[in-house]
């Protein structure tokens, strides 16, 4: 694929990376209160939050642990009831405070498998859950959100370590995607 062929599937910018830094310094400054005294484990789903993680952590004013756990489903991301770990936990979480870092929540059904398998097998303190994008329209199961970037529609979003097929994460600003 040609590098102009590769831009010309982007879309419109829904968030500009001035906008998501501005929203990353709210945020961190948000969890470095709430969290002043029982310092959390920041743990990111891979792959997609990890540009969001990056940028939490690089203006949180408190100490903080991270570390990052991976699943994957047998027949793509929707299903549930098909989902393992690839990558579990390296530090032990039990009597800890976790917070969970996403990139985005859209049916919930993700973040309501890590909810439930961190609380099962790990036996944490707490879980608080921080994601940058909310597509609530799309919600099929509930999920506690304690910390949000922004409310987006119902679009498919590349950029900022979002990906499409594993391209995209590299860009600055958050796109809509132009599916074909
Ligand atoms: P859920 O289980 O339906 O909430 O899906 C959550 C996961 O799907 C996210 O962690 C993303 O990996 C992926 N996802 C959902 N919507 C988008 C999108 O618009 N762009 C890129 N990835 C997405």
């Amino acid at each position: 694929m040609k590098a102009e062929e590769y831009y010309k599937k982007l879309g419109k910018v829904i968030i500009s990376a001035s906008q998501i830094e501005r929203k990353v310094k709210e945020m961190a400054k948000q969890i470095s209160k709430d969290y002043d005294k029982n310092f959390p484990v920041l743990i990111s789903n891979l792959k997609g939050s990890f540009r969001f993680l990056a940028d939490i952590v690089k203006y949180v004013k408190i100490p903080v642990m991270i570390d990052f756990i991976a699943f994957q489903s047998y027949e793509g991301h929707k299903s549930i009831g098909n989902v393992r770990v690839i990558k579990d936990l390296k530090i032990d979480v039990s009597n800890k405070n976790i917070l969970l870092v996403e990139d985005i929540v859209d049916t919930g059904i993700t973040l309501d498998y890590i909810i439930k398998y961190l609380e099962e097998f790990k036996k944490p303190i707490d879980i608080r859950v921080c994601t940058l994008l909310d597509k609530p329209s799309k919600r099929k199961v509930y999920v506690p959100i304690h910390y949000k970037g922004f409310d987006i529609p119902d679009v498919f979003v590349v950029g900022y370590g979002l990906d499409y097929k594993e391209f995209f994460r590299e860009l600055n600003d958050i796109y809509e995607l132009k599916i074909d």
